[in-house]
């Protein structure tokens, strides 16, 4: 048999902070307000997500962790399965997602400082828990922020090459 190499490739643009439009800027600066809501008692490690709907609302939501590990919730689902519960029907348009701890920053650090320099990127089973969402109603886009600039991804599928789709 002829073996056949195959790629992907994945598309996404980086800018500063900045130089987001002003509508993407208030959805990063509303995923980084979530992360005062986050409960982030094991990790220290504080996340914010917030989603642009269809009918203008931004919707958001923080990590809540629990004494039980895994019962707990990253920011994206909480965000999206809100979103949902809120909204039924209405399609999201942009998620944000932001995070920071003070585990990596000196004492003094002030908060905006102690955002990743990076950005952190949804974990599997939150881009799994997004794409049920895209399928219904289009793209949803990903931007990701960090001090040193923002991630931008034209879709959540972008980010999950070869998802599990139907049974
Ligand atoms: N976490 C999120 O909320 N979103 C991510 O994208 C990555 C990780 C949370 C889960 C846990 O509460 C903490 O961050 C440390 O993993």
């Amino acid at each position: 048999m002829l073996m056949k190499e195959k790629e992907i490739v994945i598309r996404y643009a980086q800018c500063a902070y900045d130089e987001l439009p002003e509508a993407d800027r208030r959805l990063v600066d509303a995923a980084r307000e979530a992360t005062r809501n986050s409960l982030a008692t094991y990790s220290g490690f504080h996340v914010g997500a917030a989603i642009l709907m269809a009918n203008g609302e931004i919707v958001s939501g923080a990590n809540q962790e629990n004494a039980a590990y895994p019962s707990g919730t990253c920011a994206e689902r909480t965000a999206c399965f809100y979103a949902s519960a809120r909204y039924p029907g209405v399609a999201m348009l942009k998620i944000a997602v932001a995070a920071w701890t003070r585990d990596h920053a000196c004492p003094e650090a002030t908060w905006e400082e102690c955002f990743q320099a990076l950005p952190i990127s949804p974990c599997g089973a939150c881009r799994q828990a997004l794409l049920e969402y895209e399928r219904m109603y289009g793209p949803i886009e990903v931007l990701l922020y960090g001090r040193e600039g923002v991630y931008i991804f034209p879709s959540v599928g972008a980010l999950l090459p070869f998802s599990f789709t139907e049974f």
